[in-house]
C-alpha cells in the first residue's frame, strides 16, 4: 500500500510540491495548491492561510498527484480552466483554451460592435473550429441582446464530434445555449448552403506543426491532435481555409485568424487575393493574430 502522503495542508502542499517538482513540473507549487485545493473544495488563499487544517483526503490527492506527474495537464485533472474570468469545462475532447486567444476574442468583440453600430445590416458571425467552446460562450455572452434582437446570428462548427458536445455543455453551463447555431462540418462548409455566408469569421485552427506535435511536450502530449496537427509546415489547415473564404464568407468580411510564433508575416501571402492582412499587436510584442479584410465585391 503506498502510503499516505500527510495529514496537514501545509505539509501536503510541501510533499506535492516536492514530488510535482522531481516529475519535471514547471510550476510545481501551483499545481500543488491548485490539487489540493480541489480535494478540499477550497481556494489557494484559503490553504496557504491555513497551513494547519487536517487533510482527510490524502489517497484522493494522492491519485491526482501523480496523473499531474504523469504530466496531464491540471485543466483536465480540475476538469475546468478559468479563462477571460469564465469557467471553461476542458477534458480530452477538446484544446484547453490559451491566454493568448483571448486576444483573438477580443479582436472579434471589437470588430462584431463597430460593424452592429455601423448600420441596422443582420450579421452572421462565425467561429471555425469551436473546441470547447470558450470563445463562442464569450461572444455569445457579450452579443446576447444583439442575437436575441435579430441583429446577430452566431454560428459556431467545429469537425469533431467529440469537441462540439463539450462545446455545447460549456454554451449550457452559461446560459446561452439557445443563441448560437453549432454544426459540425468541415471548415466553412456549410456557408452559403445551409447555413448564412459569415461577416465575421473567427479561427483558431491547428498550425503546430507534426513535429513538434509528435513530440508531446507539456498539454500537447494529452491534447486532441485534431486540435493541433497543422501538418509539416503548420500550416495545412490554414491553407484550405484562407483558399476557401472567397467561395465562403460574405463580401467585405472579416476573419481573425489566431496563428503560431513566426506564422503571422506569411499568412498574408495565403490571404485572398484583394484582401488585405493586417496583424493584431499583441500586448506581449507576439504575433498571434491576423485580421484579414476582404473585398467588398463577391469574389465566389
Ligand atoms: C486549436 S483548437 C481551437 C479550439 C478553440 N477554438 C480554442 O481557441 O480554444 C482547433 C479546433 O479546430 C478543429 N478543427 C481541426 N480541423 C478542422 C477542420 N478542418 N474543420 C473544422 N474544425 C477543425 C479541432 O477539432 C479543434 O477543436
Amino acid at each position: 500500500m503506498s502510503p499516505r502522503l500527510v495529514t496537514t495542508v501545509g505539509a501536503t502542499l510541501r510533499t506535492a510540491t516536492e514530488r510535482l517538482r522531481a516529475a519535471g513540473s514547471p510550476t510545481p507549487r501551483l499545481d500543488a495548491e491548485l490539487l489540493i485545493g480541489l480535494v478540499c473544495g477550497r481556494d489557494r488563499s484559503w490553504l496557504l492561510a491555513h497551513p494547519e487544517a487536517p487533510l482527510d483526503d490524502a489517497a484522493d490527492l494522492e491519485s491526482l498527484v501523480e496523473r499531474r506527474a504523469a504530466g496531464e495537464p491540471i485543466a483536465y485533472i480540475r476538469g475546468f480552466k478559468e479563462w477571460r474570468s469564465l469557467r471553461i469545462r476542458t477534458d480530452a475532447r477538446a484544446l484547453i483554451p490559451r491566454p493568448e486567444t483571448e486576444l483573438l476574442v477580443d479582436a472579434a468583440i471589437d470588430e462584431i460592435a463597430a460593424r452592429l453600430t455601423a448600420d441596422d445590416r443582420p450579421l452572421t458571425a462565425w467561429e471555425v473550429g469551436v473546441g470547447s467552446g470558450a470563445v463562442v460562450v464569450a461572444l455569445a455572452l457579450r452579443f446576447r441582446q444583439a442575437i436575441t434582437l435579430g441583429r446577430l446570428t452566431l454560428v459556431g462548427s467545429d469537425a469533431s464530434a467529440d469537441a462540439l458536445e463539450l462545446a455545447a455543455e460549456n454554451l449550457a453551463a452559461h446560459r446561452v445555449a439557445s443563441v448560437v447555431q453549432l454544426a459540425c462540418a468541415d471548415l466553412l462548409e456549410p456557408a452559403g448552403r445551409s447555413l448564412p455566408r459569415p461577416d465575421v469569421i473567427i479561427a483558431n485552427l491547428p498550425y503546430v506543426a507534426t513535429d513538434e506535435v509528435d513530440a508531446r511536450v507539456g498539454s500537447l502530449g494529452f491534447e486532441p491532435r485534431l486540435a493541433l496537427d497543422g501538418g509539416p509546415d503548420g500550416l495545412a489547415v490554414l491553407r484550405p481555409f484562407l483558399a476557401s473564404l472567397p467561395e465562403r464568407a460574405a463580401p467585405g468580411a472579416a476573419v481573425f485568424l489566431e496563428v503560431g510564433v513566426g506564422q503571422a508575416g506569411g499568412i498574408g501571402d495565403l490571404a485572398p487575393a484583394r484582401s488585405s492582412a493586417t496583424i493584431v499587436p499583441d500586448l506581449a510584442g507576439l504575433d498571434r493574430v491576423v485580421r484579414i479584410g476582404l473585398s467588398g465585391s463577391s469574389g465566389a
